[in-house]
């Protein structure tokens, strides 16, 4: 089976266009969802693009921020104190990679916890870590809507989560481990990480490698996400971390890329912008 965004997208989006919409008529206005752009990375700029659209899909009000990449750091610690203290704003985010003169850790301490739709401040990593989220990563939100949809569950399986950075691996290592998976986290240092990776029923893959997860990772009947998004050193063309054409025919279902789990993050942001928005209300 190849699990698709697309289905789940349309049956999730008119239930949070109604919610956005009582949001409206109850407040008097719209969810204001705040991205930030930090220079003009090519990826950076697409997926900024898309979420502005996403949320005026869902019948949000929002902005995007672009600035220099050379923008010094009291500069941007000054548009984010402004946008804390604005009312009107629900969700702020600024888009990672940044430049290498800003510090991706601090910067997520800069956001007001309550409007970090990211969920990278460490007091909303802090509350995840602990099992009482306020709101949870994008990406690994929109993992688990994918999953829910397909009617997978991780619950007393084997879980193998590739990679362990904050915004992917790491918080959802915690999110499988709370949904009652035995979660194992494979990483550079691994030792055999195609050895450990078969033993896994769930393989989630967002090394940013690609063609790092090749058949001999992969026990025959796994679930395989995947959540890289690479270009093919050779084609050029988008991929994941999955040598999906080998793959496919090895796991009994896995994610495509493009059309798995980048549309699913997107959604997740908007579930969260909504979410921030009423829990401030
Ligand atoms: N870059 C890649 N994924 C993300 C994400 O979920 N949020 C932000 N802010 N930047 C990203």
């Amino acid at each position: 089976m190849i699990l698709t965004a697309k289905p789940v997208v349309e049956a999730l989006l008119p239930g949070l266009t109604a919610q956005t919409q009582q949001f409206i008529a109850a407040r008097r206005r719209a969810p204001h969802l705040v991205v930030i752009l930090m220079g003009n990375d090519p990826a950076s700029v697409i997926y900024t693009t898309r979420k502005a659209q996403a949320a005026e899909t869902v019948g949000f009000s929002r902005e995007t921020l672009a600035f220099d990449a050379t923008l010094p750091r009291e500069k941007l610690f000054s548009v984010i104190s402004d946008l804390n203290a604005r009312a009107d704003v629900d969700g702020i985010l600024v888009q990672r990679p940044l430049p290498p003169h800003l510090d991706a850790f601090e910067i997520s301490t800069w956001i007001e916890p309550e409007k970090d739709v990211d969920c990278f401040h460490p007091d909303n990593v802090g509350r995840l870590m602990l099992g009482r989220a306020r709101l949870v990563p994008c990406t690994p939100a929109g993992i688990f809507l994918l999953m829910n949809h397909y009617g997978l569950s991780v619950a007393g399986k084997r879980v193998a989560v590739i990679g362990r950075s904050p915004i992917v691996g790491g918080p959802l290592a915690v999110l499988c481990n709370q949904a009652n998976a035995t979660v194992v986290q494979i990483h550079r240092k691994t030792i055999a990480p195609a050895q450990v990776c078969k033993e896994a029923d769930f393989v989630f893959s967002a090394a940013g490698k690609a063609g790092l997860v090749t058949t001999d990772w992969i026990k025959p009947g796994a679930v395989v996400v995947d959540v890289g998004i690479n270009r093919n050193p050779v084609t050029g063309r988008l991929c994941g971390d999955v040598d999906f054409d080998a793959v496919r025919g090895v796991a009994s279902a896995i994610t495509p890329v493009p059309g798995g789990i980048g549309p699913m993050t997107i959604h997740a942001l908007l579930e969260n912008t909504l979410q921030a928005a009423t829990l401030r209300a």
